[in-house]
């Protein structure tokens, strides 16, 4: 098993009513929340915005700390490891993160955003290693010298495909990844992550708001509303039978009437 998630409970401190004197009240961000991702397996998080999906990726990266429950990696307990300790995990899962703009450095250019990883873990051959990437997103390698402002959104995109996986981690979550992206370059980068899932055999959780895209691309789909888990289970299931209203208010929000249309 890739995660087994148990009873995981995050809050924080709620820095908007903060009082002068004392601690900042604590918010509950994800309130109890048990599931797995099986090895290879492809997971939806979906739910509408401010319903904890991020809040939810950066807790199983261990970006942040749970404040309950626990978050098994691997096999290995990972809830309260220090930085330290996490490290060599670190090359095991990796991020894609909604807006490439912001999340790559503009200064720097697209062969030193996809080394950055590997220099991090120490690894070796660090040149060779970027332009396989590269080829392995479909950019040309000429591409290692041109920085984030000279390509377009999806070439962004596949730029913080291509530095996810250049450590050939076992998990990659991705947050949002097509969301600013037009319909064809939305098509492009999802078909470019399914090829790539399947050929490396990852396992990825794709968080989204958009159910169309969850059906094209997840095996299973966890449902979330105010931080708590309202539905889970097979993605064809839930899309033929959903169970919670707010599952049903999602599908009813699918905005194109085939959206199977979209990906031929
Ligand atoms: N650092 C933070 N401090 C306080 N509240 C936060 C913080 N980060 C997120 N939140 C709140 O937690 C909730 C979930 O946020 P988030 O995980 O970003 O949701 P989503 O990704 O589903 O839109 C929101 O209500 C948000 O306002
Ligand atoms: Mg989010």
């Amino acid at each position: 098993m890739m995660y087994q998630i148990k009873d995981l409970q995050l809050s924080l401190p709620d820095m908007t009513r903060k009082p002068l004197l004392g601690a900042a009240p604590r918010i509950e961000i994800l309130r109890g929340l048990t599931f797995d991702v099986p090895q290879g397996a492809v997971l939806g998080i979906v739910g509408g915005s401010g319903s904890g999906k991020s809040t939810l990726g950066r807790a199983m990266l261990r970006l942040l700390e749970p404040t309950g429950g626990s978050i098994t990696f691997n096999g290995q307990d990972i809830t309260h490891l220090a930085e330290d300790d996490l490290r060599p995990m670190r090359a095991q899962m990796q991020m894609i993160f909604q807006d490439p703009m912001s999340s790559l450095n503009p200064r720097r250019r697209v062969g030193g955003i996809i080394a950055g990883p590997l220099h991090v873990q120490g690894h070796e051959g660090i040149g060779a290693k970027v332009l396989e990437a590269l080829d392995m997103v479909g950019l040309p390698r000429s591409f290692a010298n041109r920085y984030p402002h000279e390509l377009s959104g999806g070439q962004r995109q596949r730029v913080g495909i291509a530095r996810a996986i250049a450590l050939r981690p076992e998990f990659i979550l991705a947050d949002e990844i097509v969301s600013g992206l037009d319909v064809s370059s939305q098509a492009q980068v999802l078909n470019l992550l399914q090829e790539l899932v399947r050929e490396l055999g990852l396992t990825l959780a794709f968080i989204s708001h958009d159910m169309s895209v969850i059906r094209r691309l997840c095996d299973r789909t966890l449902v979330l509303y105010r931080g708590e888990i309202v539905e889970q289970g097979p993605t064809a299931a839930l899309f033929a039978n959903p169970q919670a209203a707010y599952t049903r208010d999602l599908l009813d929000a699918i905005p194109l009437p085939d959206p199977d249309q979209v990906w031929a």
